[in-house]
C-alpha cells in the first residue's frame, strides 16, 4: 500500500526554517516543505513524494528571483547541497546547474575564459538563468550554451541538445530539472575579462540598488519599452508600501528596507500595474516569480 506521507524518509533534506534566510530579498515566513537534495536519488524521492501527495513542485534553485507567499501545500526545491561540479576542457566548460553565476565568472576568469561578464552581480544560480534565460545589454545566457543535462519526468537523466531548446526574451522551453549545462565560452586574456568585469560592475552599481536585498527587475521589459522608465515615468520612484520600496536608483526594482512583507511587495507590484496601465495602457508582466 502506498503510504500517503513518507515524509520521514526525507526528514534528512527538509528545513523547516523560514524562507526569508534563503531568500535574497529577505522575505518569506517558515516553510513546511522545503528540500535541499544532496543527490540525484535524494531528487527523486522528492518528485515521488511530491506527486504521491499530489502536492505542486516548485524547484526554485537558489531562490533569487523567487517572492514566497504564506501557503503551505506545495513542495520547493532548493539546489545549495547537491554535487558543484565544473570541468574544463579548452574552451568547453560543463558546470552543475547550482554553481553561482558570479562564482562562475571568476573561475572562467582564471580559466582565461570569458562571456558572461555581461551578467555579473546577478546573485543566481546557472540552473535558473538558463531556464529564464537571462540577459542583459542585449545579450542572454543562451547565447553560450551547447547542451544541459536534465533529469527528465520519467526519472531519467537525459542531455537536450540547444537546438532542441526554445530560447526567447527571458523565456526556455525547459522544463525539466536541469543537472548541468555544457558552455563554450570565448579565449581572453585574464586582464581583459577582469576589465570587462570592472565595467559591468560599475555600470550595474551605478544604475541598480545591487546593495539592498531585491529581486532583480521586477517585471519584464515590453516590446520596445524600459519597464523601469514606464514606472519612473509614473513618478512612482521612493513609492513605499511597508519596508518595501520602489527604488530610487531603477524603478523596475523594489527594495527590501528592513523588514518588508510578502504583502507590502504584492501590493506595490500591483499598484505599480494599475498605475503604468492607467497612464500608458501597457500591461506590465512580472519576470519574477510569486508563489502565493
Ligand atoms: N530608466 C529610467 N528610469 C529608471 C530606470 C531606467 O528612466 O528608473 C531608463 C534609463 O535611463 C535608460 C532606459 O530606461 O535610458 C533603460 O534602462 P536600463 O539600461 O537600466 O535597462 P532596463 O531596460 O531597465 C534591462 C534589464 C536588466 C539589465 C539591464 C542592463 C529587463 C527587464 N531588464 O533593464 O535586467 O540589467 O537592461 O542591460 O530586461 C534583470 O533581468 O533582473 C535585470 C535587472
Amino acid at each position: 500500500m502506498n503510504k500517503k506521507f513518507d515524509i520521514e524518509d526525507l526528514n534528512s533534506i527538509r528545513s523547516d526554517g523560514y524562507f526569508k534566510d534563503f531568500s535574497h530579498i529577505k522575505i518569506g515566513n517558515k516553510v513546511q516543505y522545503l528540500f535541499l537534495p544532496r543527490s540525484v536519488s535524494d531528487l527523486a524521492l522528492i518528485f515521488d513524494f511530491a506527486s504521491k501527495n499530489k502536492l505542486p513542485l516548485f524547484p526554485i534553485g537558489g531562490g533569487s528571483n523567487v517572492l514566497l507567499g504564506n501557503a503551505k501545500k506545495r513542495v520547493l526545491l532548493m539546489d545549495y547541497k547537491l554535487p558543484k561540479t565544473f570541468d574544463v576542457n579548452s574552451d568547453e566548460v560543463v558546470v552543475s546547474a547550482n554553481f553561482n553565476l558570479n562564482s562562475l565568472i571568476n573561475i572562467l576568469k582564471k580559466n582565461s575564459l570569458g562571456g558572461l561578464e555581461f551578467l555579473v552581480t546577478i546573485p543566481a544560480h546557472i540552473g535558473g538563468l538558463l531556464k529564464m534565460n537571462a540577459g542583459a545589454f542585449g545579450k542572454n545566457i543562451s547565447e553560450y550554451l551547447k547542451w544541459i543535462e536534465v533529469l527528465n519526468k520519467k526519472g531519467e537523466i537525459e542531455i537536450i541538445p540547444k537546438d532542441k531548446i526554445e530560447f526567447s526574451y527571458r523565456k526556455s522551453s525547459i522544463k525539466d530539472y536541469i543537472l548541468k549545462a555544457a558552455f563554450k565560452f570565448e579565449r581572453k586574456l585574464e586582464e581583459e575579462i577582469d576589465s570587462q568585469i570592472k565595467k559591468f560592475k560599475k555600470i550595474r552599481k551605478d544604475s541598480q540598488p545591487i546593495n539592498f536585498p531585491n529581486l532583480g527587475c521586477v517585471f519584464k521589459n515590453p516590446k520596445g519599452e524600459s519597464a523601469g522608465k514606464l514606472i519612473d515615468e509614473c513618478g512612482l520612484k521612493g513609492e513605499k508600501i511597508g519596508d518595501a520600496e520602489i527604488s530610487e536608483k531603477h524603478a523596475n526594482f523594489i527594495i527590501n528596507k528592513g523588514n518588508a512583507s510578502f504583502e507590502d511587495v504584492t501590493n506595490l507590484i500591483k499598484l505599480i500595474q494599475r498605475k503604468v496601465y492607467a497612464k500608458t495602457g501597457i500591461e506590465l508582466e512580472l519576470e519574477i516569480t510569486v508563489l502565493n
